[in-house]
């Protein structure tokens, strides 16, 4: 079987402490395609260095990953991590042309850094591995290991959003950004909607022949073939968590204090793009609607912080603290707050406490690629008292999870009256129904999980390259 060398900006090196929880479900699903095939992980550390030395960190987990790692200075840290990748092609890539800046400076950090993460990646290729870039912070990455004479098969996988042509072209450059990533040979969406908007752009902006049935793109002379692999969680590890004592604990915590209530959860990073004060407009709204129904209902919100140096992060923390500071003074008693926002990070095992013991589960996002916190909380609940799901139409899970309308409860993220219409729905349904729903889920989260997704990948690279 060949090597497999993944790069991505964040590695979850082992034992580092914090690292995994500020990475969503990315270091999940790579550890175990690691695992499975053998190979190297590389990326950034997570640290910052006065002087960069080229020197590469290894470490070597108990399960046979190594990781190798680099430290990037302060000026590429700002240029290309809080600058072009989060500051440009997030909110570009999530459809907030408003805060998308389009600075020079960060265009030219974002290559050097790509550059510079090709140079230090290039002496751990050997012969025959395939190697996997994920991610909108290296997309220029398989045309500059390309130019270095690298011939191996290179995948890339993208797990944001694409976005419509009309919003992709608003970036400076946005041909020779594209033109880069078809350096790769296999380009992988998370579902047909932002497949189908990449595809539209190399037809229409690049003159490229498409053929939509195989997801192959000519031009000049080479090839490229983009497909959807929806990614999904690690089913059979997260459900293992369920067995600890950590789960029991936090499942009782929460139950315990939120005795004759249900209790509805949301656990997002804290990201403009995850729908955070529409989500709590649409809360409000249930709670104007149904008063007789505000001792009910609690709501809790887990938000770590996120990409805190940025601007746009700052701002969305100050908005929703004032307005869980406004909903909660309207409208609380002496013996009861209707919303609890946390802004603490939590384990695995706390997070299947927390989401067994919440009786719904709200997923709103404006945009997102995925969104593995709506599988998770799937894949936690009680099979004969399980819990529901509202997700947004707008998430790439809900594809997967509204299973012909039988599945998760779709909602637009943007309409309060939408989202609290749902609440109450899944407040007074019944059981027969809330189970119903579970099995149609339960099947895509356990069977459409990380190893088909790395496995269906990793089979189209061998396939499509050579
Ligand atoms: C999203 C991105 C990942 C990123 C994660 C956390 O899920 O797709 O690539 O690692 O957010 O963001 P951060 O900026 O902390 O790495």
């Amino acid at each position: 079987m060949a090597r497999l060398v993944v790069i991505s900006n964040r590695v979850a090196v082992p034992k580092a402490r914090g690292v995994a929880g500020a990475q969503g479900g990315l270091a999940g699903a790579l550890n175990s395609a690691l695992k499975a095939n053998g190979g190297i992980w590389f990326g950034w550390s997570g640290e910052e260095t006065d002087e960069f030395t080229g020197s590469i960190n290894y470490v070597k987990s108990a399960d046979g990953v190594t990781t190798a790692t680099i430290d990037l200075e302060h000026q590429d840290l700002e240029e290309y991590y809080n600058g072009y990748a989060n500051s440009t092609l997030w909110p570009l890539f999530h459809y907030r042309i408003d805060l998308a800046k389009y600075e020079r400076e960060f265009g030219k950090g974002y290559e050097r850094v790509n550059d510079l993460f090709a140079d230090s990646v290039l002496p751990l290729i050997e012969n025959g591995d395939n190697v996997w870039v994920h991610d909108y912070h290296l997309m220029p990455l398989g045309d500059c290991l390309r130019k270095r004479g690298v011939t191996n098969r290179m995948g890339f996988f993208l797990h944001t959003p694409w976005p419509p042509t009309n919003l992709f072209v608003s970036l400076p450059y946005h041909e020779r950004l594209v033109r880069s990533l078809l350096q790769f040979d296999l380009l992988g969406f998370q579902c047909d909607a932002w497949l189908d908007s990449f595809l539209h752009y190399c037809w229409k902006e690049l003159g490229a022949v498409v053929d939509h049935d195989t997801g192959k793109i000519s031009l000049d002379g080479g090839t490229t073939i983009a497909r959807a692999y929806p990614i999904g969680i690690d089913f059979e590890h997260f459900s293992s968590k369920g067995d600890t004592g950590e789960a029991r604990q936090a499942q009782q915590r929460l139950l315990s204090s939120t005795r004759h209530r249900t209790a509805m959860i949301g656990v997002d990073r804290l990201d403009y793009s995850k729908g955070l004060p529409e989500r709590l407009d649409g809360i409000a709204r249930f709670f104007d609607r149904y008063p007789e129904r505000v001792r009910d209902l609690v709501f809790i919100q887990i938000a770590p912080p996120s990409r805190e140096d940025i601007g746009s992060y700052q701002h969305i923390r100050a908005t929703l603290e004032q307005k869980a500071g406004q909903i909660n003074g309207a409208r609380s008693e002496v013996d009861l707050v209707p919303i609890r926002y946390v802004n603490k990070g939590h384990s695995q095992e706390e997070l299947y406490g927390f989401y067994r013991a919440a009786k719904i589960g709200l997923v709103t996002p404006l945009r997102d690629g995925m969104n593995l916190v709506a599988k998770e909380y799937v894949a936690a609940q009680d099979p004969e008292d399980p819990g529901v799901l509202i997700l947004s139409r707008f998430a790439g899970a809900a594809p997967q999870l509204d299973c012909d309308g039988e599945g998760a409860l779709l909602i637009n993220p943007h309409s309060a009256d939408d989202i609290a219409h749902h609440i109450r729905l899944a407040l007074d349904m019944p059981l027969e129904e809330r189970k119903a729903r579970y099995q149609k889920m339960i099947v895509t989260v356990r069977d459409d999980n990380v190893q088909r997704w790395t496995e269906n990948f990793i089979a189209d690279l061998a396939e499509v390259a050579g």
